[in-house]
């Protein structure tokens, strides 16, 4: 795979895969992680004066045009961030449109075009679509890791056409993966939790092999205590996985990985009902009480396992972190992990959307070695896939 940061680029015109799909509230951009982390190769781009034409999505608009999905608004965000005057805009991805807007532009300009995915042809990975965007541009940069487990037509079919690489913060996320996933300091234990075990199956069967200790919080853990019988009361469980739940659980026992599930609970008789609120060792939850967090004791237990590690992993909050006071395991850990952080040497990584919210609670951001931008490509990628962007870029030989 070629990376950005070692090749010569120089007055090229260049289509650059950013993901821009970013969390907006009441018209404003609620977190600005995924635009910061293009700042750096946008800008060695630049600075070496290419003409950069930025590809991304917003939302799931299915191929068809739709305001409510346009990119547009985020011209002035990227200017500011950029510290650019302007920031060219394409709406329409038409040759004639294009090829002006590349005459207009001077070397060292931007230009962001309106969301891909109002094209159909860019989720049906339609190569015609990808062969004729590509005639416009001479390389193609992917810095868009989260968006690269998708087989779309500006992930995997660009780079069919252009010589291509990873840009700085892809490249970030990928060697902060293998670090994490095949060269970690030992022991090294990693932190899942979650609400459903069907979405992290795979990841929990890759990590067994990977990892001395394994601690499996949020309601995903209920489904491993009702394999021993413990009384869950009606909390959140996935009957359908209870073999699944125990294979898991042997498995792990015959690659020395072990499994911790919680001791103790927070539990009420629904997630928004504060009033009845207990905290209860595993074998004494209320038939009428669901579990939404765990307990102190088992906060103590995870925070003894951190500090007896060398690198820790966590994806995945430990318990519903939404709804006070169900966020507090979470936010306990996460200042842990703070804590430690200014004294010992302990690697740590961390990532997934809701994870990243219940860090960001916190002072503790900056306690991490690595925050992924990435949702379901990291967890796929923690599944022991590479994401078919990451496969077209080692592929491509152009
Ligand atoms: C994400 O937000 O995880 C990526 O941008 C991918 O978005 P998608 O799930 O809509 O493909």
């Amino acid at each position: 795979m070629k990376f950005l940061d070692n090749i010569d680029l120089k007055n090229k015109k260049i289509v650059f895969r950013a993901d821009l799909n970013i969390p907006v509230l009441n018209g404003k951009v609620a977190d600005y992680s995924r635009i910061k982390s293009i700042v750096p190769s946008i800008n060695q781009l630049l600075k070496n004066n290419n003409k950069v034409f930025i590809l991304a999505h917003y939302g799931r608009p299915k191929g068809k045009i739709n305001k409510k999905y346009s990119l547009k608004f985020l011209c002035n965000e990227l200017a500011k961030i950029l510290n650019k005057e302007k920031i060219h805009f394409i709406e329409a991805f038409e040759d004639t449109v294009i090829n002006k807007k590349i005459d207009e532009m001077h070397q060292g300009d931007i230009c962001l075009f309106e969301n891909i995915r109002f094209n159909p042809e860019e989720e049906t990975n339609d190569i015609n679509f990808a062969k004729k965007l590509s005639l416009h541009f001479d390389y193609f940069i992917n810095d868009a890791f989260s968006a690269s487990h998708r087989n779309h037509s500006s992930i995997v079919g660009l780079p069919k056409f252009l010589p291509a690489a990873a840009g700085i913060s892809f490249m970030n996320e990928i060697k902060n993966l293998d670090n994490f996933l095949n060269k970690a300091k030992k022991p090294n234990m990693a932190i899942i939790g979650g609400s459903k075990i069907s979405t992290k199956i795979k990841v929990i069967y890759n990590l067994i092999d990977l990892f001395d200790t394994i601690i499996i919080g949020g309601a995903m853990a209920n489904t491993f205590l009702l394999t021993s019988n413990v009384k869950i009361g009606k909390s959140l469980v996935e009957k359908d996985y209870l073999d699944i739940a125990r294979d898991i659980l042997e498995k792990a026992k015959l690659s020395n990985c072990e499994i911790i599930l919680p001791i103790d609970v927070v539990c009420s008789t629904d997630i928004k009902n504060k009033e009845n609120v207990r905290v209860c060792k595993i074998d004494d939850v209320f038939d009428n009480h669901m579990i939404l967090d765990v307990g102190e004791k088992t906060t103590k237990l995870i925070s003894e396992k951190i500090l007896k590690s060398r690198s820790v992993l966590w994806n995945g909050p430990l318990g519903a972190f939404e709804y006070k006071p169900f966020d507090k395991s979470s936010i306990d850990i996460a200042n842990i992990i703070y804590q430690y952080s200014k004294n010992l040497q302990i690697d740590t990584m961390a990532g997934g959307g809701d994870t990243i919210a219940a860090i960001n609670l916190t002072k503790a951001q900056n306690a991490f070695n690595y925050l992924s931008n990435a949702g379901g490509a990291f967890l796929e990628w923690l599944e022991g896939n590479k994401s078919p962007g990451a496969i077209a870029l080692e592929e491509n030989n152009l």
